[in-house]
Parts: structure tokens; C-alpha cells; sequence
């Protein structure tokens, strides 16, 4: 069930909550003054607490202020008296929970305890459910070719301050296991990683979700609640499709990017922060500036350090230790010893366009590992499966750039002619010395044996 911490300086009043509140499962504890108050609450951290205004040593609202900042999470309940409403709507404005009323009264106090504490294990749940906790080899980044040891560095550098981070890439290359990886290097990386997925909710609901919103803010705000932001508290905030991120908002993130402070929805006091933020599209924002689409004051912000994660076919040796890594993964999760591939499937794999990169890779060994059942992925499987999926598609996926179609045509004539690079290199009508850089340079590798 959790602590409730119960604050008054009244002992009679202590007593009886802490009876009251006992007998219904909760685990209480007690203090009388502001001080003592804040040390048991910083050792407990209990779910909730039930505070008093007028303290001996100083007021409830100083309390209240305390607490947040040690353990948002914890849901706050004052104990108000009717002269004290101003005080009260000052504590509801700086993120206390709700009220209870002096002389007070069971129902209400049993009601507001219990509401409070299952909005607790709400908060906690999702940010539990946030964090995801990736163990070190669900994070782990498979890939030996240069432009990912060029990510490795990159990541290197950035995970040791706390500077923005802005990841792009085609979708499925890896940027969400990039950002953790960022996280869990760093030196906070015990705090939270939260996810703020900019495309997932209602536009309305949007800023609630990031900066958390007063008790009251608006229609169905029954209570305050802390927004991604706070739960992401010392450690990284994750936003994930910053491209799809409303104009709006856009303005309202530049803001807290340059000063680390917010409003909630409906609050009234600056809110500090000290999370990390590592921001991830794969959209193009220099060409949504242009259409005015993302504003580009916020884009000049966030693109100061920029990850570009490389398109799967730029980088075609990799698919290499990807397959036996999936492979790995799906003889484990089919509970198979060993799985193996027959021959010429790496070089039949290295053909495909991947236009939906690592992800597509992942998503056709588990296909082709599951239709395999025995030990061995055959050709004609993967093949069937790999006919699913487009070989030349139109528009948007596809890397339609310059750099983009040489590296497929390059590829294909170099496996058309069994990588001998002197024919190569006549059929491309280049010379041998620079078919060799290109080969270099969008890391094009021959097959195995
Ligand atoms: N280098 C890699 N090594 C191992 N697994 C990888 C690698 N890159 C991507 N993956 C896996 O591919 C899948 C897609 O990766 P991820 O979700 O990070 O992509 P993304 O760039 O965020 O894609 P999207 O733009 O669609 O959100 C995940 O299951 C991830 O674990
Ligand atoms: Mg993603």
C-alpha cells in the first residue's frame, strides 16, 4: 500500500488520522513540525501526505515546496482550515494534491487518501512502464561498419554532459536504441528515461502530458498531475517524433529547452528542471523550416549536436552480425539450440533495399526463423518472405538522394559481375582506384567464403 506521512502539530489530530488510517491497511507515520516532517519524508518517501498549514516552525506551503522538489511523485493532501483558503489555493497552485477540510471528517478523509493513492501508483506505474528499464543487451547496438563506429564516438562524446541531442534517421534505424544507449552511459544513468512519444496523443492533451497540469486546469483535471517533464526528473526525456510535434508546442519546448523551466497547465509558479532532453525524427526538419512547418528557432536548437543514424544499405557489412544477432534472439525466444542459414542468404539479404532498415531485417528473420521451425533458414523461405516486401518503392522511404541510388547501383553491378572490380569498374565506366573508394566509402562488402 505505501507510507502516508501525516503532519500536524496538533497531537490529538495526529492520533486520530493515524488510527483512522491504519485500520484501513495504510502503513502511517507521523511528525509535529516542518522540520521533522521533511526528514521522515525524505526517508520514507511515502505516497502520500496529509499536511497541515500552520506548523510551529514555519508554514505548510514551505513544506510542500520541499517535498515536491525531493520526490514529486509523492501526493500531497493539506489540512485546511476555512481562514486559511487563500493558503489553500496557494498550495493547490504549487502542486499539492487536493485538501481536506478542518473539523475533519471520515468520509472525506478516507476518500481523498484513497484517491490520492492509487494517483500515486498511477504516476509510479507509468514511469516504471517509461523508464523500461532496458537491460544492457536489450540496448545493445549491433554493427562493426565505419559509419556505425562513427555513432559509437559520437555517442561517446554526448552521453558524458547533459546538452540536447537531436537523433535523425530513416525509420527503423536504430534512433530510440540510440537514445538509450546515450542514457544508460551517462553518469545519471540510474534516473529515469522517459518517453514523450510527440505524435502519439490528441493535440489538447499534449502539453498536459509534458508539463503536467494543475488541479482544476481544465475540465476533467480533477487533480494535479506531474508531466513528463517532472517524471523525468534528473534523468533523460525522450521525445520521440519531434517532427510531429503541434507549432504551438514547438514555441512552449523552445522555451524550456532555453531555460529549464516550465508552467504547468493551469499553474501559476516556474517549475525547474535539470533532465536531459535527446529529441528523435525521422522526418526532414530543414525541410519542414522551409515549409514552415517547424519553426526554426527551435530547430537551430536542437540541431547543435546532431546523430545521424546511417540507412541500412549504406552499410551493408553489417548485415552480417545484425542476421546472427536476430537469428540469435529468435532460437532463443523459439526456444531452438541453434539456428543456422543456408549459404548464399547473407548475399541474397545484402540485395534487398531495406527502405525500412533494421527493423525490417528484425521483423524478416523472426518471419523466416518461425516458418523454419528446424535448425535452418532456407533460401526459398527467405525468399518468400522477402517477396513481400517492396524491392523498388516509390517516394518517401526509399533514399531517392544521389548517394542513395549509386550505392544500390554500384552494389548491383558488383554482384552481377561476382564482385570481380575490374569488370566493375568498365561496366561503370570509372576507373578501378575510384570504384574502390565508392566501395570504401558506402561501405559495400562482397559476400562471405
Ligand atoms: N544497430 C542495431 N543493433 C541491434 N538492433 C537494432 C539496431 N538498430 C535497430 N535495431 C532494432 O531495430 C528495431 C528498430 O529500432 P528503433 O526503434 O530504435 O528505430 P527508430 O529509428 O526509432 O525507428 P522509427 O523512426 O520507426 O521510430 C528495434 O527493435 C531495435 O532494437
Ligand atoms: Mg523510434
Amino acid at each position: 500500500m505505501g507510507d502516508i506521512l501525516v503532519v500536524d502539530d496538533e497531537q490529538a489530530i495526529r492520533e486520530s488520522i493515524s488510527m483512522f488510517l491504519s485500520e484501513k491497511g495504510h502503513r502511517v507515520h507521523t511528525a509535529g513540525t516542518v522540520a521533522a516532517s521533511l526528514t521522515a519524508f525524505e526517508s520514507l518517501k511515502p505516497c502520500v501526505v496529509i499536511l497541515d498549514i500552520r506548523l510551529p516552525d514555519g508554514s505548510g506551503l514551505d513544506a510542500l515546496a520541499e517535498m515536491r522538489s525531493v520526490h514529486p511523485l509523492s501526493k500531497i493532501i493539506m489540512i485546511t482550515a476555512f481562514q486559511d483558503m487563500e493558503t489553500t489555493i496557494e498550495a493547490m497552485k504549487r502542486g499539492a494534491y487536493d485538501y481536506i477540510h478542518k473539523p475533519l471528517d471520515a468520509d472525506e478523509l478516507e476518500k481523498t487518501t484513497a484517491d490520492a493513492v492509487e494517483s500515486f501508483h498511477e504516476d509510479f506505474r507509468a514511469m516504471e512502464k517509461d523508464h523500461g528499464r532496458p537491460s544492457p543487451a536489450d540496448s545493445g547496438i549491433v554493427g562493426k561498419s565505419r559509419a556505425m563506429k562513427d555513432i559509437y564516438k559520437m555517442i561517446g562524446m554526448v552521453c558524458q554532459n547533459r546538452a540536447a541531442v537531436l537523433i535523425t534517421g530513416e525509420t527503423g534505424t536504430g534512433k530510440e536504441l540510440a537514445a538509450r544507449r546515450i542514457h544508460l552511459s551517462s553518469p545519471f544513468c540510474k534516473k529515469p528515461f522517459v518517453t514523450f512519444d510527440c505524435s502519439a496523443v490528441v493535440d489538447t492533451l499534449l502539453e498536459s502530458e509534458l508539463f503536467g497540469h494543475a488541479k482544476g486546469a481544465f475540465t476533467g483535471a480533477v487533480s494535479s498531475r506531474p508531466g513528463k517533464i517532472e517524471l523525468a526528473g534528473d534523468g533523460t526525456l525522450f521525445l520521440d517524433e519531434i517532427g510531429e510535434l503541434p507549432l504551438n508546442l514547438q514555441g512552449k519546448l523552445l522555451g524550456f529547452l532555453e531555460r529549464k523551466q516550465y508552467m504547468r497547465v493551469g499553474g501559476e509558479t516556474l517549475q525547474q528542471s535539470r533532465c536531459r532532453v535527446i529529441a528523435a525524427t525521422n522526418r526532414d526538419l530543414a525541410k519542414m523550416v522551409r515549409e514552415k512547418t517547424f519553426r526554426s528557432d527551435l530547430y537551430y536548437r536542437l540541431k547543435v549536436v546532431t546523430i545521424l543514424m546511417p540507412p541500412l544499405r549504406q552499410r551493408l557489412s553489417d548485415i552480417d552480425d545484425l542476421t546472427a544477432h536476430f537469428i540469435r534472439k529468435a532460437a532463443h525466444d523459439l526456444g531452438v539450440k541453434q539456428m543456422t542459414l543456408q549459404e548464399g542468404a547473407l548475399e541474397r539479404l545484402k540485395r534487398h533495399p531495406w527502405t525500412g532498415n533494421v527493423r525490417e531485417l528484425e521483423n524478416i528473420i523472426v518471419a523466416a526463423a518461425v516458418r523454419s521451425r528446424g535448425s535452418m533458414i532456407h533460401l526459398d523461405t527467405l525468399e518468400s518472405i522477402l517477396s513481400l516486401y517492396p524491392v523498388e518503392t516509390e517516394g518517401l522511404v526509399q533514399d531517392r538522394s544521389l548517394a542513395g541510388v549509386e550505392t544500390r547501383h554500384i552494389f548491383n553491378i558488383l554482384e552481377s559481375v561476382k564482385w570481380n572490380r575490374t569488370r566493375a569498374a568498365e561496366i561503370l565506366k570509372i576507373s578501378l582506384p575510384t570504384l574502390r573508394k565508392k566501395i570504401l566509402k558506402y561501405h559495400l562488402s562482397p559476400p562471405e567464403k
